[in-house]
C-alpha cells in the first residue's frame, strides 16, 4: 500500500542486545530484573517486529555464562521468532561462555569454537562474527575467523551483507570502556575492504549510538537489561534501570534506516487515534496525502 515515496522495506531486522540474564531469575547487581525485562521485551517485539525477517541477538546474553540463563533466553525468544516465522542470529559477547551458550541454544560447531554464523533472508546476508575472546572482556578475532569471513563475503547477495559483532569497532565514549574495545580493527578493515557490507550491528556499550567504521555505518542496540548513564559523575560508571531499548533496521536496495524502540512499556496516549489511521488507509494515495499532510488554510 503506497503511503509515501518509499515502498515497504525489502528486509527488516529486529536487533536486541545485552540481555545479561542470570540463573534462577536473580537480580543483576541485586537490583535489576533482567529476566522480567526480557519478558517485556519479547512481548513488545511481537508487535513492533511483526514484519521482521530475522531476529538478531548481539551478545552478553548471559551475565555470568550460566546454562540456566541461556535456557531463559531460549524460552523467551524462540517462541517469539517461531510465532513470527523468522530465524534468530545469536552472537556471543564478553559475558558469554561459548560451551554453555552453544549447548542451551543448540548452536552448531565445536564447544569452544567461535560462534560465527551466516544466513540469508530476502536477499540480505547476515554474518555473525564472534568478537569475544575467552578469558577477556575486550574484543577481537583470529586469523581463522578472518579467513572464514573473507570467504563468506567473497560474493554479494542482492541486498549485500550486514555484519553482527558484539564489540562495536568504534572509539568508545568512556575511558574505562576503551579498555574493553575491539582490538583487531586493522584486521577487520582489511577483510571488509571491497566487500559489500552495508552495516555493522553491535551492542556491548549499553547505549543507543551509531558511528562509522571504514565508512560502513555501525549501529548500536541499547541493552534490554540496563543502560549506561553517560551523565553519571566520572570516574565511576553508572548503570540505570531505565531507557532499555531494541532496534528495528530496515534495509532497502538503496537505503538503510534504523529505529530505536523502548524495550519496556511506559504510559502512553494515542497521538493518532485508530479511527483516523483506519480512515486514512481507506483513501486513495492522493486523498491520503491531502487528509494527513495538508495544513489547514
Ligand atoms: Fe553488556
Ligand atoms: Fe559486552
Amino acid at each position: 500500500m503506497s503511503y509515501g515515496m518509499h515502498p515497504d522495506a525489502t528486509a527488516v531486522i529486529a536487533h536486541l542486545s545485552d540481555t545479561h540474564l542470570l540463573a534462577g531469575g536473580a537480580l543483576l547487581g541485586g537490583q535489576v530484573d533482567t529476566t522480567a525485562h526480557l519478558r517485556e521485551t519479547a512481548a513488545r517485539l511481537r508487535v513492533a517486529a511483526a514484519d521482521a525477517d530475522v531476529l538478531v541477538v548481539s551478545g552478553d546474553v548471559a551475565d555470568l555464562g550460566e546454562p540456566d540463563a541461556y535456557r531463559v533466553a531460549r524460552d523467551l525468544l524462540v517462541p517469539v521468532a517461531d510465532g513470527l516465522g523468522i530465524p534468530i542470529v545469536w552472537t556471543a559477547g564478553n559475558h558469554d561462555e561459548r560451551p554453555a551458550m552453544r549447548q542451551a541454544l543448540a548452536l552448531p560447531g565445536e564447544s569452544l569454537a567461535p560462534i560465527d554464523s551466516v544466513i540469508e533472508v530476502n536477499g540480505l546476508r547476515l554474518v555473525a562474527l564472534d568478537s569475544s575472546l575467552p578469558g577477556w572482556h575486550h574484543g577481537g578475532f583470529d586469523e581463522g575467523q578472518a579467513a572464514w569471513l573473507a570467504g563468506v563475503l567473497a560474493d554479494a547477495p542482492p541486498l549485500g551483507s550486514v555484519l553482527v559483532m558484539h564489540h562495536p569497532p568504534l572509539p568508545y565514549r568512556t575511558r574505562l570502556m576503551r579498555l574493553l574495545e575491539f582490538r583487531d580493527e586493522q584486521r577487520l578493515a582489511e577483510v571488509l575492504d571491497g566487500a559489500d557490507v552495508r552495516a555493522i550491528l553491535s551492542g556491548h556499550l549499553h547505549i543507543n549510538g551509531s558511528g562509522t567504521f571504514a565508512e560502513i555505518p555501525v549501529i548500536l542496540a541499547g541493552a534490554t537489561s540496563y543502560a549506561d548513564d553517560l551523565a553519571g559523575p566520572p570516574p565511576a560508571m553508572h548503570g540505570i534501570d531505565a531507557t532499555q531499548s531494541f532496534n528495528l533496521i530496515e534495509v532497502y536496495a538503496d537505503a538503510i534506516a534504523h529505529s530505536v524502540v523502548p524495550a519496556l512499556p511506559s504510559p502512553s496516549r494515542e497521538t493518532v487515534p485508530a479511527e483516523l489511521a483506519e480512515s486514512v488507509a481507506a483513501l486513495s494515495p492522493a486523498e491520503r496525502l491531502d487528509r494527513f499532510s495538508r495544513k489547514p488554510a
